[in-house]
């Protein structure tokens, strides 16, 4: 799917993030599995990331994270009608995180559903909050991003132990004067979805069932190299803008060789591109938000500027929006 905005326009006019107290370090990961900080530095740019407590829960880390966000925009909880929260870990199948968050904040009147798209959940949030708020359907959204993929990773697996950590974001999105998001790309391959699964999470039976994330590495390393580039190519040209008018890059935060490559092949500079993968590892759903939030923090996101978000994640899937900065932000980062 790819398409420009048409219609009213809708920004992000409030953001927060939240990540769990605990810091793991690469010599701490070392305790556990066969591994040492060298190489995941050298491999992953991953340098430490955050891990929930066993009392922590996906709603306990996208709660502080809403919060944020709806203090920054000024927003009553009671305002909200429309309350999205991507993840693939939610507390439980159901009821849905999204409608325990509801109730936490007290959203009587908001729509509330969770949704599923890998580490490209946040990207499809948000296209999906603003369809519905150009559509009339809702008049203020709450997008929270968020993952505790910890609690599905086999701690004895280095391939997958080391890349992953926990994390959450959140965004207040409604109709804006001017500016807003331009256009969303999103994208999905099946076929390529054992490539990372949980293959015993759900009603299909597998001969030998199994609760935790397994991934072919090289094989994601390819797909992300491939869409990370070319999901961002067709959302530029698709809104008639240049990689030169891109003022802040916000890539999916999984791999800095990942994000090195995006940015490489798509000529966008070092400076415009948004970096904290050496401090959260990759947060799933959280990656994009919590990334945007140091951008705020760091003063780069003023309004009038151009930024690009683009992930990917399990399914195989990928996305990209497209956003004129409308609101300047601080204070949001965790
Ligand atoms: C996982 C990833 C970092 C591995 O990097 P790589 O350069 O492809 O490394 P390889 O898998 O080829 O392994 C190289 C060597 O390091 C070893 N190795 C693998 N994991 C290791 C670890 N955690 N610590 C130390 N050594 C490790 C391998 O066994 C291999 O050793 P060998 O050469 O003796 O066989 C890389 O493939 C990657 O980032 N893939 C994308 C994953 C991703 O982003 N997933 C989420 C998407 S949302």
């Amino acid at each position: 799917m790819i398409a420009r905005t048409n219609g009213r326009p809708i920004s992000i006019t409030g953001l927060g993030c939240h990540v769990p107290d605990r810091v793991v370090t690469n010599d701490e990961l070392a305790n556990y599995v066969d591994t040492n900080d060298e190489w995941i530095v050298e491999r992953t740019g991953i340098r430490e990331r955050r891990i929930a407590a066993d009392d922590e829960a996906l709603t306990d880390i996208c709660l502080p994270a809403a919060r944020r966000a709806l203090e920054l925009a000024g927003a009553e909880p009671s305002s909200i009608d429309l309350l999205i929260v991507a993840t693939v870990t939610p507390d439980m199948a159901f009821p849905s995180s999204s409608a325990l968050i509801a109730d936490a904040l007290g959203m009587p009147d908001a729509a509330a559903f969770d949704l599923s798209a890998g580490c490209t959940g946040f990207v499809y949030a948000i296209a999906q909050a603003h369809g519905m708020l150009a559509a009339g359907l809702a008049k203020k959204a709450l997008v929270v991003g968020g993952d505790v993929l910890s609690s599905i990773l086999d701690w004895s697996d280095r391939s997958t132990v080391v890349l992953f950590g926990d994390g959450a974001g959140a965004v207040v999105m409604e109709p804006v004067e001017r500016g807003g998001f331009l256009g969303f790309e999103l994208g999905a391959d099946g076929g390529g979805g054992s490539n990372l699964w949980l293959p015993g999470s759900g009603s299909r039976r597998f001969d030998e069932p199994d609760k935790y994330v397994k991934m072919n590495g090289r094989e994601v390393f390819r797909f992300a190299t491939r869409v990370m580039v070319s999901s961002a190519e067709a959302i530029l040209g698709e809104c008639g803008k240049a990689v030169d008018d891109v003022d802040v890059y916000v890539p999916h935060q999984a791999n800095v060789r990942i994000i090195d490559h995006a940015a490489r092949k798509l000529g966008i500079p070092e400076e415009k591109t948004v970096v904290n993968v050496h401090k959260y590892g990759n947060t799933s759903s959280g990656s994009i938000p919590l990334a945007l939030a140091d951008a705020a923090d760091d003063g780069r996101l003023e309004p009038g500027k151009l930024v690009l978000l683009t992930g990917m994640g399990a399914g195989l899937t990928w996305g990209s929006a497209l956003i004129d900065w409308t609101h300047s932000t601080t204070g949001a980062a965790a």
